[in-house]
């Protein structure tokens, strides 16, 4: 069997760059989630919120929020929610009610421990430094508080992983491309190839101060759910 080329864009291109194509792409983020996750976004969102376990009420930040949409999950679950986002363009195309501030979450305008939670959908690949970014969301996170991850995943089973393989690096950019920006949806799923393993993710979540971590697999291995406990 013919084997795929590599993933065209193997290098991380820094945070400026990163922060320049999401105002580019932002206007058609939201449909292109929708389009290329076949629906399936809004169930994985459902599920890292109910994940976390908390009362209502309780106090989420959504790390790398983007426009949103795990703010709207967490404000459904009647838990208060502030969304944490770079790209400018982002935060204007954002469709939720819950208050958004354009901040660094390496580096997030919040107390230690202020936060019951903390949730973060499919940028941690997009952070230069994933183990700064779980350190600086345990500091805002009070003891017990719960950590919710969601990001892209290579399925465990071969056919599976063979069959998404081409979807994410043929499908995906020609969509993209064809509904949005080529460039973009070229990087964003060679991005994948710089995500630490799941293992490795869940020896970070430890690192950074966390307890019961675990790692569950969504949609047949496509995407994965890391959650975990701040000591
Ligand atoms: C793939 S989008 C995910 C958006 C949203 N979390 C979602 O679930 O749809 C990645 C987001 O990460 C943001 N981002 C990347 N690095 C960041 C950083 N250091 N601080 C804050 N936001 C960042 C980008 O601006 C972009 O909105």
């Amino acid at each position: 069997m013919a084997r795929l080329s590599p993933p065209p864009v193997e290098v991380y291109r820094g945070a400026r760059e990163n922060r320049a194509m999401f105002d580019r792409i932002a206007h058609r983020y939201d449909l292109m989630n929708r389009v290329l996750t076949l629906g399936l976004d809004g169930r994985w969102r459902r599920r890292a919120v109910a994940a976390l376990g908390l009362a209502p009420g309780s106090l989420v930040v959504d790390l790398a929020c983007g426009t949103g949409m795990l703010c709207n999950e967490a404000q459904r679950a009647r838990l208060r929610c502030v969304g944490f986002d770079v790209a400018a363009g982002m935060l204007a195309h954002s469709h939720t009610s819950a208050p958004l501030v354009r901040a660094d979450i390496l580096r997030l305008p919040l107390a230690d421990g202020g936060a019951d939670g903390a949730v973060c959908g499919f940028a941690l690949r997009n952070v230069g430094d994933i183990p700064g970014c779980l350190r600086e969301t345990a500091r805002v996170l009070r003891p017990g508080g719960r950590i919710g991850l969601l990001e892209v995943a290579e399925p465990e089973n071969p056919i599976l992983r063979r069959g998404h393989a081409l979807y994410f690096r043929r499908v995906v950019p020609l969509v993209g491309g064809l509904l949005c920006d080529r460039d973009a949806y070229r990087y964003l799923p060679a991005s994948a190839s710089w995500l630490p393993d799941p293992a490795e993710l869940l020896a970070m979540l430890r690192d950074a101060g966390f307890t019961a971590v675990e790692r569950r697999a969504l949609g047949g291995g496509g995407a994965q759910l890391l959650t975990g406990t701040r000591a």
